[in-house]
């Protein structure tokens, strides 16, 4: 345990049930807003001792030059030899990163004007093929800001299973159907079976030049070419933009192309907004940093393992997802940057759904059950619909009313089982309107508060070598079926795909 860590611990424990009594300021203390969204940490254990402590590790840590690093483009992703430069798509960067990703967006956004003139011919359908971050992006973008447009009919196919496909085409028209294949390294086995299935679809269907209705999304430019696309419809980005921060890049290209150019421009502005509050505030007023203070605290203090995230917008029901991968492929890691073990947990098992399904559903736990799991709630002031307000009041009363059950609890001496025990933590980050900027804003906040965990832990949060062994093993047993797997792997690969896979 460092110095900063033993201040930590020696920091007393409020008392969540009555933290507000004593502190006339807490609201605003421990409130923060940017981009259109506002933080509400005061229903958290945070106090002001307590920030002062992480202040100190995040001192210790090298934050301050960490972030200036992660914005300088410099290669921070030790193990790779690389920079993380997804910040530079929001124009926020290196000065020569940050011109090489407006020259890929403009490229992108004449493809773009290219396709809405019909010069490949009349396209309604979008079929986007990719998986993780090539996938979870655009999907969280279509089905969070796409529901009143019809412009195109896009599908974001990422499973491997061909039900997901199956599913996805079956009221497209092939002959008026674009493919984008979306994939960094352009080799993920899910991704490239899936395309191909994607012009058989329409080689079936009629489309003579089927690869000529093809855009592909990638860092490997070479190995598209190589697959079949035609140089003109590549929308490369940058080798240091990574996967899960790829959305931002043409990866990002269904949602331009779906919710029109000036959404996108927008997503990008929120971000930027958030990427300058991050890199210029004062770490004292600083929202991912105080956001990460606040994990570690749970994490390493109160030994939490996990983090409910509970979207009280149906726009937002993806957004659980997509931070599955954000945050637990970035800092799932048990090494740190120089190679040592991590001595505590890194990051929280991250899950979720949207209010209010999961107040029937889970959240008995949350508020009986024996184990704390400090809880996110999203809420946004404006409504997504036009249907009678009561609608959106019934669910943000909702919202609120957890946070302050959860906190407030209550007491039953005469029946434990109606008992709530109270004291447990809750965030609300409350949205002005589930618009693109506000948006951008929102992603880039965890975006940023990943990486300040991983500061504060000292791991690299922007390599994934955890999912390769799984892949190398699927390969080889594809090439050399069953040869070399212990009883149980070698009866299962027989017992379902035949003996001599
Ligand atoms: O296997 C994990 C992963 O590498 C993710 O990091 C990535 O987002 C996903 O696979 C897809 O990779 P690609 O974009 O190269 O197809």
């Amino acid at each position: 345990m460092t110095q900063s860590w033993n201040a930590i611990d020696a920091v007393p424990e409020p008392d969540l049930r009555t933290v507000f009594e004593g502190e006339a300021d807490r609201l605003a203390r421990f409130t923060l807003r940017v981009g259109g969204v506002r933080f509400d940490w005061s229903k958290t254990h945070i106090t002001q001792e307590l920030k002062t402590a992480f202040l100190s590790l995040a001192d210790e840590q090298e934050f301050a030059r960490r972030r200036d690093a992660l914005f300088a483009g410099e290669k921070i992703n030790n193990t790779e030899g690389r920079a993380a430069e997804h910040t530079a798509e929001r124009g926020e960067g290196a000065p020569d990163s940050v011109a090489t990703a407006k020259a890929f967006h403009n490229r992108m956004r004449a493809l773009i004007d290219a396709i809405e003139a019909e010069a490949f011919g009349p396209v309604r359908h979008i079929v986007h093929v990719g998986i993780g971050g090539s996938a979870l992006g655009p999907k969280l973008l279509m089905d969070a800001l796409g529901r009143d447009t019809d412009r195109y009919d896009v599908a974001i196919v990422s499973n491997v299973d061909g039900c997901a496909l199956e599913e996805a085409v079956k009221d497209f028209d092939p002959t008026t159907t674009l493919l984008a294949v979306a994939s960094k390294t352009f080799t993920t086995t899910e991704t490239m079976l899936n395309a191909q299935s994607v012009i058989n679809w329409m080689v079936e269907g009629g489309v003579e030049d089927p690869y000529g209705r093809v855009v592909a999304l990638t860092a490997s430019p070479d190995k598209a070419i190589e697959w079949g696309v035609d140089e003109t419809r590549i929308l490369p980005f940058s080798e240091t933009v990574g996967g899960r921060y790829s959305l931002w890049s043409s990866i990002g290209f269904p949602a331009a192309l779906g919710l029109g150019w000036d959404a996108f421009e927008s997503l990008l502005e929120g971000a930027a907004e958030m990427d300058r509050h991050f890199r210029l505030s004062a770490l004292e007023e600083n929202a991912p940093l105080m956001a990460a203070f606040i994990d570690q605290y749970y994490a390493h203090k109160k030994g939490c393992q996990t983090r409910g995230v509970f979207a009280y917008d149906e726009r937002l029901r993806l957004l659980p997802d997509y931070l599955q991968q954000l945050e637990m492929e970035s800092n799932g890691k048990s090494v740190k940057t120089d190679g040592s073990p991590v001595d505590g947990p890194t990051a929280p098992i991250t899950w979720g759904g949207v209010g209010t399904d999961a107040q029937h559903a889970v959240f008995q736990l949350l508020h009986q059950g024996t184990q704390l799991t400090p809880v996110e709630f999203i809420a946004s002031i404006e409504p997504g619909h036009g249907l009678d307000p009561a609608h959106h009041r019934v669910l943000l009363t909702n919202c609120f009313a957890q946070g302050a059950a959860l906190m407030r609890g209550r007491a039953n001496p005469d029946d434990p089982a109606r008992a709530y025990p109270g004291g447990r933590p809750s965030t609300t980050i409350l949205l002005e309107d589930v618009t693109p900027h506000v948006l951008g804003a929102l992603i880039a906040f965890y975006e940023h508060r990943t990486f300040a965990n991983a500061v504060l832990i000292g791991i690299n949060p922007f390599d994934q070598f955890g999912v390769e062994l799984g892949k190398e093993i699927a390969k080889s047993i594809e090439t050399e079926g069953t040869s070399g797997f212990d009883p149980s792997t070698t009866a299962l690969i027989e017992l379902a795909m035949g003996a001599d896979t």
